[in-house]
């Protein structure tokens, strides 16, 4: 893994736009693995500017989404399809036919999941993966547990993550306790993986990133593994390093 640490969320976001640009450059087609949440957002406020000024085509760009609440609909502003939409698809050429996101409201769930993983392979699998972390380790929502899907399959949210995503809905109980999400296969198997940490409440899981075994209680750290990882920091997720 290579470690990269900034002295603002600015900076970094530049950065991570630049490295998932050039992936889209070397292929017009490519398959952009995408997560939600409040680390991204700079990268997609990034490349939305390389697009704007003419420096970015996303018209052939497929994408695919980490995860969505179960019970959420894509017209709910807290849904991660909703988010995308907002945040990213609306302001930039890509066709949103194009934009895939797991369907959280489907009568069956299971069989969502299973036809997740059909279109991943079908699309030849992720060309860069985009993940946050969450502060207990986790990537999508592969919560850190004895043993961990490989598949997309659905989660139940651990008490630490629900409190960690209340901030964005009215109270803590209007938080969905469970999730869509693919899981860890898709991931190890992208072809790069940008990893983007920012704050003081990230720095507990990026120090065990490093300094920690591989180990399924910590989902993050089976990134160890994985040949072309690239952590990107501010310094306050950077602390305790
Ligand atoms: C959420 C998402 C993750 C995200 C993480 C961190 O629960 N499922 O994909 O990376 O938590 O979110 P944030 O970037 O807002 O801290």
């Amino acid at each position: 893994m290579k470690f990269k640490v900034f002295d603002s969320y600015e900076e970094l976001s530049a950065y991570s736009a630049e490295l998932v640009a050039g992936v889209i450059r070397e292929k017009e087609d490519a398959v952009l693995g995408l997560a939600t949440g409040s680390s991204p957002l700079g990268l997609y406020e990034e490349l939305i500017k390389l697009y704007e000024d003419g420096n970015l085509d996303f018209s052939r760009i497929r994408s695919i989404n980490l995860d969505e609440y179960v019970g959420l609909d894509g017209t709910h502003d807290q849904s991660y399809r909703y988010f995308m939409d907002i945040n990213f698809f609306n302001h930039i050429n890509i066709d949103k036919k194009n934009t895939f996101v797991p369907n959280g409201i489907a009568e069956d769930l299971e069989k969502g999941a299973k036809e997740y993983d059909e279109l991943i392979e079908s699309l030849g699998g992720v060309d860069v993966q985009v993940l946050g972390i969450g502060p207990n380790g986790h990537i999508g929502f592969n919560e850190p547990a004895e043993q961990l899907n490989l598949n997309t399959h659905i989660a139940e949210l651990t008490e630490e993550t629900i409190k960690a995503n209340a901030r964005f809905f009215a109270s803590e109980k209007d938080v969905p306790t469970r999730a869509v999400t693919m899981g860890v296969g898709p991931i190890m198997k992208a072809r790069k993986v940008i990893l983007i940490a920012s704050g003081e409440n990230k720095a507990w899981a990026v120090k065990s990133l490093v300094d920690d075994l591989i180990s399924t209680t910590i989902p993050a750290t089976l990134l160890k593994v994985h040949p072309d990882v690239t952590v990107l920091l501010d310094k306050a997720a950077a602390s305790l390093l």
